[in-house]
């Protein structure tokens, strides 16, 4: 791969040749026949930056990193110099001046990644920006369907639950449709966006067992709790009866069809205790993939040689 962006804060930051790129060399991450031995003379930096919990992310990026032989460093936000009022691009710009070759970064805060992309104060991946973005979920997501499906072109995956607060599933519409694959959201109204907010091949359905009969696949999202009001955790109580999905439901309806959640699972509510441990349940082969994927993203970050990167745009003295 020739070229690589030195911010991934979005799916769109990537073409599609790029992303052939990753998915081939996530397999062959996957087939072990790469791992380790890449940096033999000068090991990169790679820190790990989050403002907001994660148990997936933040672990297959630290295992990812360890793997391919780089030095690991957990940047710890809450103890650190932000907390004194230090800004993100000085904090950027001090990581960068240590050494540090990427950060990946992870906020409650939306976009708020796209002031660096003229001029990228370090190599930034997004690890999950508010409601916008997270590129690197998506990407292993698609690897994982592809394992399921080589051909996902006409196939149809329908995306359950909280779609407007959901930065995995604002990823989701903007990167499967490069594959061919059709999108349908489904959801109560107020988890659905306008309809003519929505891109080309993605529609939305408020009907759970009509959307299901459609579906090659279902991607289940938890309800972001944290991004609602009082008002709607009532309409969040009824959630399971209108829009879970059981293992009950998809045998009656005769649809034996992959069910893939980011995590974590909110279990009672978006899915319910059988299907999780059933063999429909894709979660944890997702889980297994978000190593070798984003092993290909840092690798294939690492090699773009950015001459942009830590310089300061200011006036000369
Ligand atoms: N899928 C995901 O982002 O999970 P974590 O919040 O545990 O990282």
């Amino acid at each position: 791969m020739n070229s690589f962006p030195s911010l991934l804060e979005s799916i769109q930051d990537l073409n599609k040749i790029q992303i052939d790129g990753l998915l081939s060399l996530s397999s062959k991450f996957k087939q072990r026949e790469s791992e380790s031995n890449l940096f033999t003379y000068k090991r990169p930096i790679i820190a790990t930056s989050f403002l907001e919990n994660s148990t997936r992310t933040k672990h297959s990026f630290a295992i990812a990193i360890q793997k391919l032989g780089a030095m690991y460093i957990d940047f710890n936000a809450e103890t650190s110099s932000l907390k004194k009022g230090e800004s993100l691009e000085e904090t950027f710009l001090t990581l960068f001046n240590q050494g540090v070759n990427i950060c990946i970064f992870r906020s409650s805060v939306s976009f708020q990644l796209s002031q660096f992309r003229e001029m990228p104060p370090i190599k930034i991946i997004n690890g999950g920006d508010g409601i916008n973005e997270h590129p690197t979920q998506a990407l292993l997501d698609l690897f994982t369907l592809l394992e399921l499906s080589p051909n996902l072109e006409g196939k149809t995956l329908a995306i359950f639950g909280d779609n407007v607060h959901s930065r995995v599933g604002h990823s989701l519409i903007k990167l499967l449709p490069l594959y061919g694959m059709k999108i349908i959201l489904c959801g109560p109204h107020h988890f659905l966006p306008q309809k003519q907010d929505l891109p080309f091949g993605v529609e939305w359905s408020d009907n759970r067992d009509e959307t299901i009969a459609k579906s090659d696949f279902l991607y289940l999202l938890r309800i972001q709790k944290e991004r609602h009001d009082e008002k709607l955790h009532d309409a969040i109580d009824n959630y399971h009866e209108t829009f879970g999905i059981s293992l009950d439901l998809l045998k009656k309806m005769n649809k034996r069809i992959p069910v893939l959640h980011p995590g974590p699972a909110n279990i009672g509510v978006e899915l319910d205790q059988a299907l999780i441990k059933s063999n429909l349940y894709k979660g944890y082969e997702q889980v297994q993939n978000s190593i070798p994927v984003r092993m290909a993203i840092i690798q294939s970050m690492l090699v773009n040689n950015d001459k942009n990167i830590g310089n300061v745009n200011g006036e000369k003295f």
